[in-house]
């Protein structure tokens, strides 16, 4: 029997890649370059799985083919905001995800995010970095204690639950929930958590505020300078979740004012690129998009996507299909 064709857009890990080859007609994307819009189309044409991730902009203009061979995106990573839903259901394909495996790193991306700005370690790094380090004084880089505070979650899928977790059972912290579905009472009271009816009303009760939605045009820009205005002074936002649900513009703005204490940031709006405005602030920690970026988390998605694939191509509806 032939094996399915399957292209890979990026390197994965070893361990993963030596099962695709085991199990598929594999072609790997050596170089770990992403592919364009026009080299998106002809491997449409050409394989019966292509597998990309975060990286790649499978908007409608990569969709833009006719009668293609590929009949199903096995996407690397949870987030599926890149790939153009209306284009992939147009051509009837299939695309699945990688939930849970990656939700305890991603969550502890966040919680390091959240001391670091909180105790402006960022800060100090690049003190004791550059030599510019004068030794211990009573009022040196001095920070904002974390323990007992409050913590606003907006998304609480699996990653805001973790976060929940960390934030709560670790540090005491109160936890407030904004989400678009109503949660279960019994899964709020595992964290002591209180769910709250909009992004208004929470934000003017948090200390620090931590970002688990979905990205993608529905939340773009879902934190703007008016919702900036509304956080307490002096409180911090932290963004694990998508470039594109902060407006980068109004952020810089609240930095530079001091209207907000601080944030953090693990993704950016047209990442890699960094908005050099970012880039002056100092009250800001940014990490290049590490949330899942362990080498457990890596290797688990790479075969929760195996496990997706062969349940596609043995004809059963796999687990983590998402359209
Ligand atoms: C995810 O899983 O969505 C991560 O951000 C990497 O794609």
């Amino acid at each position: 029997m032939t094996k399915p064709s399957v292209l890979v857009t990026r390197r994965w890990p070893e361990a993963v890649e030596a099962q695709l080859k085991r199990d598929y007609d594999v072609t790997l994307n050596k170089a770990d370059r992403p592919l364009t819009p026009s080299e998106f189309r002809e491997a449409f044409g050409r394989f019966d799985a292509v597998l990309p991730t975060v990286t790649d902009t499978i908007n409608a203009e990569a969709l833009d083919v006719t009668a293609p061979q590929v009949k199903i995106l096995g996407n690397y990573g949870v987030g599926y905001s890149h790939i153009c839903e209306p284009a992939a259901r147009d051509l009837s394909l299939t695309v699945t995800n990688t939930p849970d495996v990656l939700s305890e790193c991603t969550a502890d991306i966040a919680m390091t995010l959240l001391l670091m700005v909180a105790r402006r370690a960022g800060e100090g790094e690049r003190e004791v970095r550059s030599g510019r380090w004068t030794g211990w004084r009573p009022t040196h880089l001095v920070g904002t204690k974390v323990s007992g505070k409050t913590l606003g979650i907006v998304g609480f899928g699996r990653i805001g639950r973790e976060m929940a977790r960390r934030a709560h059972f670790g540090f005491g912290m109160t936890i407030l929930v904004q989400n678009r579905s109503r949660i279960a009472p019994e899964i709020l009271a595992q964290f002591g958590a209180e769910q709250v009816d909009s992004i208004d009303d929470m934000l003017p009760r948090c200390d620090f505020v931590s970002l688990h939605c979905p990205g993608g045009a529905t939340n773009r820009h879902l934190i703007n300078g008016r919702r900036l205005d509304q956080m307490k002074p002096g409180a911090f936002l932290i963004n694990t979740a998508r470039g594109e649900v902060i407006n980068e513009h109004d952020l810089v703005q609240a930095l530079t004012f001091g209207t907000i204490g601080g944030a953090a940031l693990d993704v950016f709006d047209g990442e890699p690129r960094i908005s050099p405005d970012l880039l002056q602030c100092d009250n800001l920690v940014m990490l290049p998009h590490l949330g899942s970026a362990t080498r457990e988390a890596r290797e688990a998605m790479g075969f929760r996507v195996l496990d997706n694939l062969s349940d596609f191509f043995a004809g059963r509806d796999p687990r983590d299909r998402v359209i």
